[in-house]
């Protein structure tokens, strides 16, 4: 069950470490909260897959903590920032995010502020873990799904923003009703070369991991793969995006 604390009652509470993880600090605290006040931000909800002490929340990373949060009557994801993070804000992340929605990627951006990011929340499954659910009879629905995350990919690299954390995506791509979601624009910039379709290309066939789940339905021609990727990396274009996803039977 999910238990939903308002935000009057939180520093009374061992949820207020989720404020400012992974050290308490009270007086950082309380400015966090009045700025989470600001953000319309009535509650936060105790749900997710992974736990911090035994709180449930939807995620940690190196930045942030992931929770859900009520505004008004919808639900929404918070990335709180770590007090540890290394970076002194969200500004540049929400940047990132705000690029990707332009082209559809990402969860919807909300709202941010200096230690606050808030963001549509995607409720499914990480992709690994969907690939593991299906059937071997459910090679369409996982060439339809992996076909729109490459789709999404190259939508990034049209705009020139490498997400940067593609090569090993398990915990950066959620599978939300049969659709696959990248999260977490952190490492996203436009100054390097983009490399999003290569490396999530690479992830899904040639990561150990993930090349047994997706080998188990869906069988791929090495060497073609392999060739058709160096033609993408040294000419991305329309067309041989499309002779990448012929060769992995996803045209
Ligand atoms: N919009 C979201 N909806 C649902 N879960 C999310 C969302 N954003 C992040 N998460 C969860 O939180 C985890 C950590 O978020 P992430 O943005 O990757 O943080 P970090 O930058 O610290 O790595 C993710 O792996 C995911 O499980
Ligand atoms: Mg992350």
């Amino acid at each position: 069950m999910t238990e939903i604390l308002p935000l009057d009652r939180l520093l009374q509470t061992p949820v207020a470490l989720l404020l400012c993880y992974p050290r308490f600090d009270a007086g950082e605290a309380e400015r966090r909260l009045r700025e989470l006040r600001a953000l319309g931000v009535e509650a936060l909800e105790l749900r997710g897959r992974h736990r911090i002490g035994d709180l449930p929340v939807l995620g940690k990373g190196h930045v942030g903590v992931v929770v859900a949060a009520r505004v008004g009557a919808a639900s929404a994801a918070l990335k709180i920032r770590r007090v540890d993070a290394d970076r002194a804000s969200f500004a540049a992340e929400a940047a990132n995010l705000r690029m990707a929605n332009r082209v559809s990627v990402g969860p919807r951006l909300l709202a941010a502020s200096a230690n606050f990011l808030m963001m549509e929340l995607i409720e499914g499954d990480y992709l690994t873990d969907w690939i593991e659910g299906l059937a071997p009879s459910e090679a369409g629905r996982l060439r339809s799904v992996l076909r729109r995350l490459l789709d999404k990919a190259r939508r990034l690299d049209r705009i020139g923003l490498d997400h940067g954390e593609l090569s090993r995506a398990h915990r950066h791509v959620i599978v939300a009703g049969d659709e696959p979601r990248i999260i977490d624009f952190e490492s996203a910039s436009t100054d390097r070369r983009v490399s999003n379709v290569t490396s999530l290309a690479q992830y899904l066939y040639f990561n150990r991991q993930m090349r047994s789940k997706v080998g188990r339905i869906l069988t791929t021609e090495t060497e073609a793969l392999l060739r058709a990727l160096r033609r993408y990396k040294r000419s991305p274009t329309d067309q041989t995006f499309r002779s990448l996803l012929g060769v992995c039977g996803l045209a």
